[in-house]
């Protein structure tokens, strides 16, 4: 080992992992082509007073979690938490809003900072892939995000997940809902653990999301979002049910779901994995957010967004398939027998990957016995031999390594036969 190891919580990614990551992004990127998103690329640090304002000065992420540091010309500046803020002020500042016609429709991916306690899945520095639809005035958007990452999901074959679905209904239910849950805990502060006797004054929803009181809270019939959404709302939950019904999204309703961030109005909603041993990981969650546009000084717009962990969609890639099955698979592999045959070798790699073809060339002094060794270790599918032979009769050897058969063609042939 050198003098450094990498800072605590973070990870460094390399061959198969850093291939499943890349699998990862570029399917989802694929995806959010498909559904007609640009993509948006923001800094990774942004003003403190950014992440405090949007996702909550009382929020784990803004109180606990943030990497915060002063630069050297004495600005507060925090690397950022998630990705919604730092898109919001894009869109305010850059007046995307007013420059496209509404909705504008996002996605991004990146590194992502939360001073968290490592564990499986949980780190310091993690990757998010998220979009955010910003002027959105229809239910039909919350619906079609939750169609999105189902979509995500089937194409990177993830089938076994469960979306957990809540709704606070719009700002004024919301405030409804706050003041019913502050009501019904009156009477249990002093059975609350310290953060949520502190919750309990200036945030008594994030109280359902604690995990330190998680068991006692079960105990109690705590109200409902439900039972604070008017009819308007209830029936526009109802409707997005509809759909996701009518596209078998894998959905239950969770009446305690709240989320991590204070910026939700309207629907909310995480997407869950069972890994082998059992433990439930969240791999996304999201929602709607009616207010955020206006309290970072833009215009009056509704949206919603969400963002999966990119980290933790590997994790469960890598037990349901298994990391090798990630590794990229080289279809030729040219072997030069001598030192004349370099020059052709170069060339036929250039002909072949410009056809698409994943080609190594031997450019090293490998022997031909280590030559043989080094393709069967490396899973590669074929091999170019080219010998003196070759050279003169302007021909390839093309051996098959899984079946050792072996023909003796022109490269025009060779083309021809594997379109
Ligand atoms: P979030 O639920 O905080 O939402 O994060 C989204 C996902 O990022 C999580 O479900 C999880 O998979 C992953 N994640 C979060 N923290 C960590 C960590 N420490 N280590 C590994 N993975 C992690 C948001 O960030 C919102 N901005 C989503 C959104 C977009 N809502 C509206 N628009």
């Amino acid at each position: 080992m050198g003098n450094y190891i990498r800072p605590r919580g973070t990870l460094d990614l390399f061959d198969a992992d850093a291939q499943i990551f890349s699998y990862i992004n570029k399917t989802a990127s694929e995806v959010a082509k498909k559904y007609n998103y640009k993509p948006i690329y923001t800094p990774t640090f942004e003003q403190t007073s950014l992440f405090a304002r949007s996702t909550g000065e009382t929020s784990d992420i803004v109180t606990k979690e943030m990497y915060t540091f002063k630069d050297k010309g004495d600005r507060e500046i925090t690397l950022r938490p998630e990705g919604t803020a730092g898109v919001i002020r894009a869109i305010i500042e850059n007046k995307l809003y007013a420059i496209n016609d509404l909705p504008v429709k996002y996605y991004y991916s990146g590194s992502f900072f939360r001073y968290e306690r490592p564990q499986v899945g949980r780190y310091r520095e993690f990757s998010q892939f998220g979009v955010e639809i910003v002027g959105s005035n229809s239910y039909l958007d919350d619906c079609e995000l939750i169609l999105f990452i189902s979509s995500l999901l089937k194409e990177l074959k993830i089938n076994d997940y469960v979306i957990r679905i809540n709704t606070f209904g719009d700002l004024n239910c919301r405030n409804n809902y706050r003041d019913s849950v502050k009501e019904f805990f009156k009477p249990h502060i002093s059975s609350l653990c310290e953060d949520c006797q502190k919750r309990f004054n200036n945030n008594p929803l994030r109280i359902l999301d604690c995990k330190i009181d998680k068991e006692y809270l079960q105990t109690l019939s705590i109200p409902q979002t439900q039972d604070s959404l008017d009819e308007k709302n209830k029936n526009e939950f109802t409707k997005i049910k509809e759909i996701l019904k009518d596209n078998d999204i894998p959905f239950k309703e969770d009446p305690y779901l709240v989320r991590g961030l204070d910026y939700y109005t309207g629907l909310i909603f995480e997407v869950d994995i069972t890994l082998k041993d059992g433990k439930v990981l969240t791999i996304g969650g999201g929602g709607r957010y009616s207010c955020l546009v206006k309290e970072l000084g833009g215009p009056d717009l509704n949206c919603v967004g969400f963002a999966v962990g990119i980290n933790r969609i590997a994790l469960y890639l890598k037990e349901l398939y298994g990391k090798e099955n990630y590794e990229n698979k080289v279809d030729y592999y040219i072997m030069p027998f001598i030192e004349q045959a370099t020059k052709k070798a170069t060339a036929i790699a250039k002909i072949l990957r410009e056809k698409n073809y994943v080609v190594v060339v031997e450019n090293g002094k490998r022997s031909v016995g280590s030559m043989f060794k080094y393709a069967s270790k490396n899973n590669f599918s074929k091999a170019i031999m080219i010998g003196e032979d070759e050279l003169k009769e302007n021909k390839l050897k093309v051996k098959d390594l899984k079946t050792q058969e072996q023909i003796y063609v022109t490269l025009e042939d060779l083309l021809k036969g594997s379109e």
